[in-house]
């Protein structure tokens, strides 16, 4: 994950939104015949960052919780109180669609602006049907009418809804927000929050289950809190990812292991919890694990859309290197999203969605921290 292939001087011929080649600049140029040359002037070009954690769709803030975690109160009591997930379901029930698409579409300008082209975003705040469905086609639009590529994740499991018992809910899910989802075609993932107080072990396998029998990939917020045994249920299930896994031990990365789960990592809702117990990134890639990076953007745990914030946690707190992050956040975070033969790297066929930065080495990306080195971004081979 370390060894990068670091074209010097390097050039691209785009066609049709396309990389047609890639090699040395000058020999790019001379066959680029009258083509538009964008001059990057020796700043570094990447792959655009491919964000494989989101919960793009949401209406408001969390301010309160973010100020009672400044007074020392946690997460889980948050939530207990009336903060929490719970309190976005709340707005976002209430808002408008033109609301809702408005506010996204915001949140889809900032992750443009940090060099991401691509990102997974979830539902899961809304918990009624209608509420789901409405976020779903949210995030479809923001697809369609924002140079944003989004790749929908359904996660009805989210949250148990005030109106509801667990199991009835988990019912809810089972039979009616799945098979509209899949008749709908509104997901490609399904994903649950396994957790205590949330989704136990069973009642997680049981909406996954449903899920994968329907044609959804799994995706699954595992061990985040608490080590349940989520990430070996990732693995019993044939997950696509295991994310999260703060709490996910040795067996547990053994299990990821003999089943081609891939960690996704968000080091981002560490910081911002005012937690220091990160994900263990080494050993997992010591063990062989494809390991992916993202920002789990979301208005509690995680109100940052930015990929070189958290290549600098990954650095700093979980000891990669700068080159491995690069490689979590671009292709392999694509093939978690099924799309490693489409974006993620800059290699010809693929789509031109690459992002130049205001920096000459790789490495400044992590290295410099707190504001953005983004120069410009291109989608498609379009300027955005
Ligand atoms: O990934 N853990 C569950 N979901 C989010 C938090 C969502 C929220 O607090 O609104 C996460 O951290
Ligand atoms: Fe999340």
């Amino acid at each position: 994950m370390s060894e990068l292939a670091i074209v010097r001087d390097g050039g691209m011929l785009i066609r049709d939104g396309k990389i047609e080649k890639v090699g040395p600049s000058d020999e790019i140029e001379k066959q680029a015949g009258d083509a538009q040359v964008v001059d990057a002037k020796g700043r570094v070009v990447l792959p655009g960052f491919v964000d494989a954690h989101t919960h793009l769709v949401f209406a408001g803030n969390r301010l309160d919780d973010f100020e009672r975690r400044a007074r020392g109160e946690t997460y889980e009591r948050i939530a207990a109180a009336g903060g929490g997930i719970w309190s976005t379901v709340e707005k976002t029930r209430a808002a408008s669609d033109v609301d809702l698409f408005e506010q996204a579409k915001k949140h889809a300008q900032w992750f443009l602006k940090c060099g991401t082209t691509t990102v997974e975003a979830k539902s899961g705040y809304g918990l009624t049907v209608n509420d789901e469905l409405e976020i779903l086609r949210t995030i479809q639009r923001v697809t369609q009418e924002t140079p944003l590529e989004c790749v929908p994740t359904f996660l009805g499991a989210h949250a148990i809804p005030r109106e509801h018992q667990t199991p009835e809910y988990v019912d809810l899910i089972v039979n009616e927000m799945l098979p509209r989802v899949a008749e709908d075609k509104l997901a490609e993932f399904c994903d649950v929050f396994c957790e205590r107080g949330y989704f136990d072990l069973e009642q997680s396998r049981k909406v996954l289950t449903a899920a994968k029998k329907l044609g959804l990939k799994l995706r699954m917020h595992a061990d985040q809190l608490t080590n349940s045994g989520a990430a070996k249920l990732a693995a019993e299930l044939g997950a696509t990812t295991a994310d999260h896994l703060e709490k996910t031990g040795e067996r547990g990365i053994a299990a990821m292991k003999s089943a081609n789960v891939q960690p996704v990592l968000l080091p981002g809702s560490v910081y911002a919890l005012g937690s220091t117990f990160y994900p263990r990134a080494r050993e997992m890639m010591e063990a062989g694990l494809a390991v992916v990076l993202a920002t789990d953007f979301n208005p509690g745990s995680a109100p940052t859309p930015s990929m070189p914030m958290v290549l600098s946690l990954a650095c700093t707190q979980m000891k990669m290197s700068s080159g491995e992050t690069i490689t979590a956040s671009t292709i392999n975070a694509a093939h978690s999203l099924g799309r490693g033969d489409k974006i993620g790297s800059l290699e010809a066929g693929k789509l031109a969605n690459f992002a130049i930065f205001d920096c000459e080495d790789y490495r400044e990306l992590a290295y410099w921290f707190g504001f953005s080195q983004t120069h410009s971004v291109y989608v498609r081979g379009e300027r955005v």
